[in-house]
């Protein structure tokens, strides 16, 4: 069997909000150019742990981060990388589409001139990034309107071509789907399917179906904790917790 590379990784992560313990002893890893679903019941600590890989709780006065988290085999804290390399290194979408109040055109070509990308790359990037999130052939005759203007679906796939104009590595995406429409969903689980030829992905949903359908690699959280993570097919039909059988069931959460 070909061993596969671990792109991402925690090793024994433990996080606090002020007294409170959210996230504990977390071990693990995400495989390189594979999707790997984070599931788990709500409150579990499954955005804390996105959010820790993308160093988002940098600037929250009370939290309080122990262990180690790795980009292949680079210190995400405390290592060479500031925030915003690892911001560029690891993109984030979130649950509710955020477009910045500016047209489709400046969504995308922002991050390019914050990060010092040469003018006359820029228009290429825009383009190929749009393609790329499957939004291009909707946007292409009016790119100069506003962005909020966008359905909800169109919305998200061009928070995606943000992030991915700048060539990360790994993509975060925290439930993508969840204000989405079945055909809105379909068009994103098609697009993250076609993203992973080139980029990690990992992506929190409370969707088991979803899971299944995209996700080579899935991750159970519980209060936490990791209880349970492996191949997908072995996570939901032949779990090894009584806890993860329960909740892949449908027993609880
Ligand atoms: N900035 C914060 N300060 C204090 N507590 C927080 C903060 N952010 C999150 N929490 C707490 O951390 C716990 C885990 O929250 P988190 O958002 O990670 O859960 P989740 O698994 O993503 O849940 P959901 O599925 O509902 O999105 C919750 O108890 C939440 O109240
Ligand atoms: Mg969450």
């Amino acid at each position: 069997m070909i061993q596969e590379k671990i792109k991402l990784a925690a090793h024994d992560v433990n996080l606090w909000f002020g007294q409170k313990q959210i996230l504990k002893h977390i071990d693990v890893t995400f495989p390189e150019r594979k999707i790997t679903a984070l599931i788990g019941p709500s409150g579990c600590g499954k955005s804390t742990l996105l959010r820790a890989f993308n160093r988002m709780h940098d600037l929250v006065p009370d939290a309080r981060i122990e262990g180690r988290f790795l980009l292949d085999n680079t210190d995400l804290y405390g290592g060479p990388l500031s925030a915003t390399q690892v911001r560029q290194r690891i993109g984030m979408v979130f649950q509710k589409a955020n477009p910045f109040p500016k047209s489709i055109y400046d969504n995308v070509v922002y991050g390019l001139k914050i990060n010092g990308v040469p003018k006359e790359q820029q228009h290429e990037i825009v383009v190929r990034s749009l393609q790329e999130s499957y939004l291009w052939e909707e946007v292409k005759d009016e790119l100069n309107k506003p962005a909020v203007r966008l359905s909800g679906g169109q919305q998200q796939r061009l928070c995606i071509a943000r992030t991915i104009a700048l060539r990360p590595e790994v993509i975060l995406m925290d439930e993508p789907c969840s204000a989405l429409d079945p055909i809105s969903t379909a068009k994103i689980e098609e697009l993250i399917l076609k993203l992973k030829e080139e980029y990690t992905i990992v992506i929190v949903t409370h969707s088991m179906q979803q899971a299944q359908r995209i996700a080579d690699k899935t991750v159970f959280m519980y209060l936490g904790e990791v209880v349970e993570q492996g191949p997908t097919a072995s996570i939901f039909n032949n779990p090894q917790q009584e806890l993860t059988a329960n909740y892949v069931h449908g027993r609880f959460g």
